[in-house]
């Protein structure tokens, strides 16, 4: 059997809200963010009823069919403020519209600010979204053995130079490897993983790198580093075997024949099925000196590269 695969090299597709969603969308921000008391913004999520919002409804069960059963990604337009206190608020407030919110580290924040703060590498145990390192392949559920329905990563400022999003469908990476079925087979067996950063405790669980929907959709759980990282901890070195594997895998990954490239501007959200979904970025040099941490008053455009991110179940 062969697959073209040329059609996963096509750009994600632009998606903007109507004029009337977005209304309904900032109706409801307005509502979250003025109830909003003391606690950080990501606690209380939002509610949509569909009588009150019927285009946001409608265009929601949109994004989230063309997510699940289409292009497995795309990228939402539009969503442009001022500052970043009013970004963390939109942004809050459509991602729990979409999807119920996951909780991302051991603080249980919900929402993750994704900037260089100028210190550890992830050789050396930083979460990615802490530094301004590009080029490793990866999705983001590996963390936890339940995976990510909904990815979203909402560009706030882009980079002074590079930081574009590499976006790679698992099913054109599917498509590649079945010339190699002993690859195949590897990469369907237990690799271990840890929950790096989720838990205060560190955790370590077995799961498959390739595996399958019920519908027969290539699912991904991937992100070398971490990998190795659990299997060193469990003392249990990878086999010669598996490191083949996963050469085989990121040489595909490497593609430019997998590979969709996007540079994310201000106000974008790029929607992925995570378990379907691969992505990375590319290196990225910024526009002021990293710092720890970001002012809420700020205005966007003065932002160093700023993204949030959230990881959504189905509702
Ligand atoms: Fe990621």
């Amino acid at each position: 059997m062969s697959i073209d695969i040329s059609r996963f090299r096509q750009e994600p597709a632009k998606v903007r809200l109507s004029a009337a969603a977005f209304d309904e969308l900032l109706g409801i921000t307005n509502i979250i963010a003025s109830s909003h008391q003391g606690s950080r913004f990501d606690t209380a999520p939002a509610h949509l009823n569909p009588l009150h919002a019927p285009h946001l409804n409608a265009e929601f069960n949109n994004i989230r069919s063309m997510v699940d059963h289409g292009s497995h990604v795309l990228i939402l337009e539009g969503l442009k403020v001022d500052n970043l206190a009013s970004f963390k608020w939109l942004v809050w407030t459509f991602g729990s519209l979409l999807g119920v919110p996951m909780v991302q580290n051991h603080l249980d924040h919900k929402v993750i600010e994704v900037y260089d703060r100028g210190g550890k590498s992830i050789e050396e145990g930083a979460r990615y979204h802490q530094t301004r390192q590009g080029a490793y392949v990866h999705n983001d559920g590996v963390s936890d053995p339940l995976p990510i329905d909904y990815l979203i990563l909402a560009c706030g400022q882009k980079a002074l130079l590079g930081g574009e999003s590499i976006l790679i469908d698992a099913s054109a990476v599917y498509a590649e490897l079945m010339a190699f079925p002993e690859i195949l087979e590897e990469l369907k067996c237990d690799f271990f993983f840890e929950n790096r950063g989720m838990a205060e405790e560190e955790k370590l669980f077995k799961a498959p790198i390739l595996s399958f929907s019920d519908e027969g959709v290539p699912l991904i759980r991937y992100f070398r580093v971490y990998i190795e990282s659990a299997h060193l901890k469990a003392g249990v070195p990878l086999t010669v075997e598996q490191n083949k594997a996963l050469d085989f895998l990121d040489a595909v990954l490497d593609q430019s024949s997998v590979q969709q490239r996007v540079l994310l501007e201000s106000g974008q959200l790029l929607i992925s099925a995570d378990n379907k979904f691969l992505h990375t970025r590319t290196h990225f040099i910024d526009r002021h000196l990293p710092c720890a941490q970001v002012n809420d008053a700020e205005r966007l455009k003065d932002l160093n590269r700023y993204m949030l991110r959230m990881w959504l179940r189905k509702p």
